[in-house]
């Protein structure tokens, strides 16, 4: 008898992308080492980034979420980074991740569990414009669909622009959530391509 293959995500293989502007960047999944040029990002985002992305004015890097986001877990979450060669190694110019909805999130009565992830994205300010942020949207959509889940969400500030219109050109609708004005929820489908990745939400779901 065959003894079913547990659903082990496949890793991610770094790439080049060339971006419209003719720069180039690496992207590849997060590692435990990134610590360090993570905090250094940080350091390159402008107040304003920071608010959008925080929806808080941050002077610094919360240390337990950064240490939770070095890790993600497999098959449930996965982080994006990409970099470009820098004096001392690398720097990072951009990250997105998901990760599995939890509460709060916009599940509709009698959605299944573990369907819906949520995304963040952030761009260093010197890059944006360049069209990377479409394209780390398109590669988290396509990861977190081989991972199963079928509804990518996010919350977004209503005064962000920028990223409501990248959400809109990548097929997101938005709604505004019920008891806060200043926020959007942006949400779009994202269609399992297989029945394996289909397994990976019945793994992610608990037992009743
Ligand atoms: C959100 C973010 C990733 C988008 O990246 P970006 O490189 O700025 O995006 P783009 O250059 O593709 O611009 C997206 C759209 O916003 C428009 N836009 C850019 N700046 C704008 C501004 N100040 N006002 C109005 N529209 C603006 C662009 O014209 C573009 O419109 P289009 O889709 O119709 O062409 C980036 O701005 C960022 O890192 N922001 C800080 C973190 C954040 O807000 N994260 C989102 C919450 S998770």
């Amino acid at each position: 008898m065959n003894t079913p293959r547990p659903v082990v995500p496949p890793r991610y293989r770094p790439r080049l992308l060339t971006l419209r502007d003719g720069r180039e960047v690496t992207l590849r999944a997060i590692t435990e080492a990134d610590g360090a040029e993570i905090v250094q990002a940080f350091g390159r985002m402008s107040a304003q980034s920071r608010y959008s992305r925080f929806m808080q004015h941050k002077k610094s890097l919360d240390l337990a979420a950064l240490e939770r986001g070095l890790r993600p877990v497999p098959g449930e979450g996965f982080v994006f980074v990409a970099t470009v060669p820098a004096e001392d190694g690398i720097d990072i110019v951009g990250a997105a991740r998901y990760l599995r909805a939890g509460a709060g999130s916009g599940a509709l009565p009698g959605e299944p569990a573990g369907e819906r992830c949520e995304f963040a994205i952030t761009l260093v300010d010197d890059w944006r414009g360049s069209g990377l942020a479409g394209q780390l949207m398109m590669c988290l959509m396509r990861r977190a669909r081989c991972d199963g889940y079928r509804v990518m969400e996010g919350l977004v500030m209503a005064s962000n622009q920028p990223m409501l219109s990248l959400a809109h050109r990548l097929g997101f609708d938005a709604k505004p959530v019920a008891d806060d004005q200043s926020l959007m929820r942006v949400v779009r489908a994202l269609a399992p391509r297989s029945r394996r990745q289909a397994q990976a939400v019945s793994r992610r779901t608990p037992a009743p």
